[in-house]
């Protein structure tokens, strides 16, 4: 089957390398486009077979199942471009989280449905979010379901809950990496300990950590259990962390929310004010 990736920037690459890496599909199978078209030809130069359409709605033309890997503000020319284009047997898939399913099914006759994946499918890991819209069949969803089950392990979520999933499982690869870079730093600051062997230890205790839960039969607190003995220096540590982190994350979740609701009105304005002219 032809699958069509309209938009090659972060994560429509990392999509089509994981499905290739993953075997799930072929070169041959992807069709791909991308406005800045260097892009696209760095993506097929690096593997073989892949082909890159004209424009989105050659893209369109030739493939069952597109993929929409563009951001918020760039879906309106997209939509634009495609809309007369796209069947109803088709199936459109949005990885964006504040571009409304329904919205979409206004513009386009194709059956659609969000999927939110991460960075960290690039290995095969990782949830991706699976929201299905009411046009697709069982067996739609059944074969989107295959499909990202070759690079993720996909979590059915209800579309109210996109921006908080999304938060967890594809925000937090870069909030978690920023507090281990940051953890490190700190240390160097605070004891002159070579930022080499501060950023060494925290990426080897990353990835022993995701291991012991991975493989090693822990949970979170579990692990907190574990290491932190009673009176010990990980229990105060863990106490303080308890009291000065938790209001940080508040206003983390506020803060994904609030830009989250701008963003959805912004696309609502500019999906809502276009099909409207166009009527
Ligand atoms: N990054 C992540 O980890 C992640 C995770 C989950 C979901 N998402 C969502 O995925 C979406 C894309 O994110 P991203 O990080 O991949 O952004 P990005 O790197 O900016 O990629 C967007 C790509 O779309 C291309 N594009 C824009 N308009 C186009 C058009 N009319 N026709 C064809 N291609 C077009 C851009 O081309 P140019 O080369 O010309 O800019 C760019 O390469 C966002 O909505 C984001 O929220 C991202």
């Amino acid at each position: 089957m032809n699958v069509g990736f309209i938009g090659t920037g972060n994560m429509g690459r990392t999509l089509v390398e994981a499905f290739i890496r993953s075997g799930k599909l072929k070169p041959s199978d992807i069709i791909i486009n991308n406005r800045t078209r260097s892009k696209a030809d760095r993506l097929a130069e690096t593997h073989p077979g892949l082909r890159i359409a004209d424009n989105s709605r050659e893209l369109v033309r030739e493939t069952p199942l597109f993929f929409l890997c563009i951001k918020p503000g760039e879906f309106r020319p997209v939509l634009d471009e495609i809309r007369e284009t796209v069947r109803s047997e088709q199936i459109a898939v949005s990885i964006t989280s504040p571009v409304m399913i329904r919205d979409l099914e206004e513009w386009l006759p194709a059956k659609v449905a969000k999927i939110i994946p991460s960075i960290n499918h690039a290995v095969l890991a990782g949830n991706s979010l699976f929201v299905p819209g009411n046009r697709l069949t069982a067996d739609d969803q059944q074969m989107l379901w295959n499909l990202f089950s070759a690079i993720s392990q996909p979590l059915r979520i209800e579309e109210e809950h996109t921006r908080i999933a999304s938060d967890l499982a594809s925000c937090s690869p870069a909030f978690f990496a920023q507090l281990l870079e940051s953890l490190a730093n700190t240390a160097v600051k605070e004891t002159g300990i070579p930022q080499s062997s501060a950023l060494s230890l925290v990426n080897q205790m990353t990835q022993g950590l995701a291991r012991l839960l991975a493989e090693g039969g822990f949970t979170l607190q579990s692990l907190q259990e574990r290491v932190a003995v009673p009176g010990g220096i990980t229990r105060e540590g863990l106490d303080l962390l308890n009291k000065e982190v938790s209001p940080v994350f508040h206003e983390l979740i506020q803060l994904t929310h609030a830009k989250y609701d701008h963003d959805v009105k912004k696309v609502k304005h500019s999906l809502g004010h276009t099909a409207k002219k166009n009527m």
